[in-house]
């Protein structure tokens, strides 16, 4: 395997989907807004492996970028830096974390918004519907009855990509279909916090079998 994934964010969700990855095998770097120093500390109790970085040396080497951190940030990230690469967008519009946030209209969807601002970058949306415990307790190899689904919505030829590192964190990737058809996955919408086979996904969602 030996691929390099950075995530940005080293908090609940980011060194949950770190410890995953890192089970998986895969070359795990993170970066936060506190830098390596703090990070590195954190990282070492609870995601021993992974690798406390600053922004631009964790994604500059990394071939997939996973966004943990809150929405109304990533407007800080330096996009230019993640031009070409595949993004995956793990945020939420969650009001106690972002506040009402102004930049995104009411109508589009937030890994939209997340597309406009990084729109260099392949942004697929994956690892935002599941809370973090349920990732953290809910990882299942493929073929075991009790594996949960997970959706993903992005581009046709980003999919495939985005589906390997949802497979290999231990979850059944599911497709939506692009990002406009990510509602579903947002707060409030069928699919968020609902912890689920792949079929169960699928069928709340419309799609059709084995996406
Ligand atoms: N918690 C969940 O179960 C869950 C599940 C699915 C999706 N999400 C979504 O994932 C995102 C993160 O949630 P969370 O619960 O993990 O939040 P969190 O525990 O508060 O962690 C947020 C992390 O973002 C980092 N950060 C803030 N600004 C940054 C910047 N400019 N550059 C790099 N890193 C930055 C923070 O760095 P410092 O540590 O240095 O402060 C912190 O490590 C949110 O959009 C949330 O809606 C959360």
């Amino acid at each position: 395997m030996g691929s390099i994934v950075a995530i940005v964010g080293a908090g609940k969700l980011g060194t949950t989907i770190a410890r995953l990855l890192l089970a998986a095998g895969y070359d795990v770097r993170v970066t936060s807004a506190s830098g390596p120093g703090a990070t590195g500390f954190i990282l070492d109790v609870i995601a021993p492996g992974a690798r406390a970085q600053a922004f631009a040396d964790a994604v500059g080497e990394a071939e997939v970028v996973i966004l943990a951190l809150p929405l109304s940030r990533i407007r800080d990230l330096d996009a230019a830096l993640l031009a070409g690469k595949l993004v995956l967008d793990a945020t939420n519009h969650w009001e106690s974390v972002d506040g009402r946030f102004e930049d995104l209209a009411h109508e589009v969807r937030s890994t939209q918004y997340v597309a406009d601002l990084l729109s260099g970058s392949r942004v697929v949306k994956a690892f935002n519907h599941l809370g973090y415990h349920d990732l953290d307790h809910g990882a299942r190899p493929p073929g075991d009855p009790a594996r949960v689904g997970m959706a993903i919505a992005g581009g046709a030829d980003d999919l495939a990509r985005a589906g390997e590192i949802v497979d290999a964190a231990g979850f059944e990737p599911v497709r939506l279909g692009t990002i406009a058809d990510s509602a579903p996955m947002e707060p409030g919408g069928e699919l968020f916090g609902r912890v689920a086979s792949a079929d169960d996904i699928r069928a709340r969602a419309a799609v059709p079998a084995r996406s």
